[in-house]
């Protein structure tokens, strides 16, 4: 999908996805899905309620205002997920949502996802009682994407794509997507989908550089085949690739993604430290930056307004060919799990 030169988009044309050319900005929207318009960058609401991120519930005014920071800045896509904070996540952006509507804002496009645990074996119904849940938490009477949390159902990947397309055709939700899913998985659901006349709008993975697995494997370049949008989820490596961590003072415990020690990455945050001085932005903006020119919208977390100000200047420039060089030499591949299997 998405933008640029050096984007390896083998088919531009691919039903779902319009690609842009040149440099994306805060202003430029991407069609996913075929009926999303959404920035090329996203933010993920995670930490907007959970207890991994620490959440309490005095940071709410702190997450309403880069709520309201990210959409001044042109940013118009949200990620989410019934199992943040248990819901929490889902009710804060609920919360969100219901104030811009009373000051007669356009609402952001908001995606969330299903989690296909072991014991929800019935579909559709397990799907639909899941997705309507959501939707009242979040006072919305659609879900823009819909989104398989993890290839972990005790079914088949065919019942899901059926449950799915079943809550598509109730008008429940506009598109739908999967994340962690391998080539193999991700190419089944998309031939499944495509049964319902459906097009599979996206694959969120782990991309970052810190994790270039989905690149290395080819799977980037097979959702730019199929139309498929990569979302690439930490891809400030849960804060590594921000400034902020180093060896003495590294993130705190519990941010199991790309859990490298810090020691190990001196050298490449050396490198986006002198690159982000180049184009005088913070590193954020470098590690987002990258992803973008891969052909992924990444789905940076951000907890305030200063986090989501630095990371919104991703937009708007982009790294050389040889930086890109040079990052790609100091960045790591990572691997596969019973969770990512993309
Ligand atoms: N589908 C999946 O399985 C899956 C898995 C993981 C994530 N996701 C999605 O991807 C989203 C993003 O991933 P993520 O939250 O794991 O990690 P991330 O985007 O790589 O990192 C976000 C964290 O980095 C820190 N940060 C962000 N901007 C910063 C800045 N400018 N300066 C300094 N620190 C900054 C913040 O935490 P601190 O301030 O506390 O350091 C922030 O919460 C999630 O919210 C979620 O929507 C999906």
């Amino acid at each position: 999908m998405v933008i640029a030169s050096n984007t390896p988009a083998t088919n531009p044309q691919a039903a779902g996805v319009i690609y842009v050319q040149g440099i994306p900005t805060a202003e430029t929207r991407l069609t996913i899905g075929g009926s999303l318009h959404v920035s090329p960058m996203a933010i993920g609401t995670w930490a907007w309620g959970d207890r991994v991120w620490d959440y309490k519930p005095e940071m709410f005014d702190d997450i309403a205002a880069t709520w309201d920071a990210l959409q001044d800045s042109g940013i118009n896509f949200f990620d989410t997920a019934e199992v943040y904070g248990r819901g929490e996540s889902e009710r804060i952006i609920g919360r969100l949502l219901k104030k811009a509507a009373s000051q007669g804002k356009t609402p952001p496009v908001v995606a969330t996802k299903f989690l296909p645990f072991p014991w929800r074996v019935r579909f559709p119904s397990s799907l639909l009682t899941a997705l309507k849940a959501s939707m009242e938490r979040m006072g919305v009477d659609v879900i823009e994407l819909y989104q398989i949390h993890g290839p972990t159902s005790l079914r088949s990947l065919e019942v899901l794509a059926d449950a799915l397309a079943e809550a598509v055709k109730l008008g429940l939700v506009k598109t739908v997507g999967v994340s962690n899913y391998s080539i193999d998985e991700m190419v089944r659901m998309h031939t499944a989908l495509a049964k319902h006349g459906i097009q599979l709008a996206s694959n969120q993975v782990e991309y970052s550089l810190l994790r270039r697995l989905p690149e290395t494997t080819g799977l980037i370049a097979k959702c730019h085949e199929l139309g498929v949008a990569v979302l690439a989820y930490s891809p400030l490596a849960m804060g590594r690739l921000t400034g902020k961590y180093t060896a003495d003072n590294p993130p705190p415990s519990g941010r199991r993604f790309s859990d490298y020690p810090m020691t190990e990455l001196a050298p490449l945050l050396a490198v986006m430290e002198r690159i982000a001085k180049e184009h005088d932005v913070p590193m954020s903006a470098v590690a987002l930056n990258y992803t973008i020119c891969k052909g992924t919208i990444p789905l940076g977390g951000a907890r305030n307004p200063e986090q989501a100000l630095q990371n919104a200047k991703a937009l708007g420039w982009r790294l050389s060919e040889n930086e890109i060089s040079e990052l790609d030499g100091l960045s790591k591949v990572g691997g596969t799990g019973f969770w990512q299997h993309g």
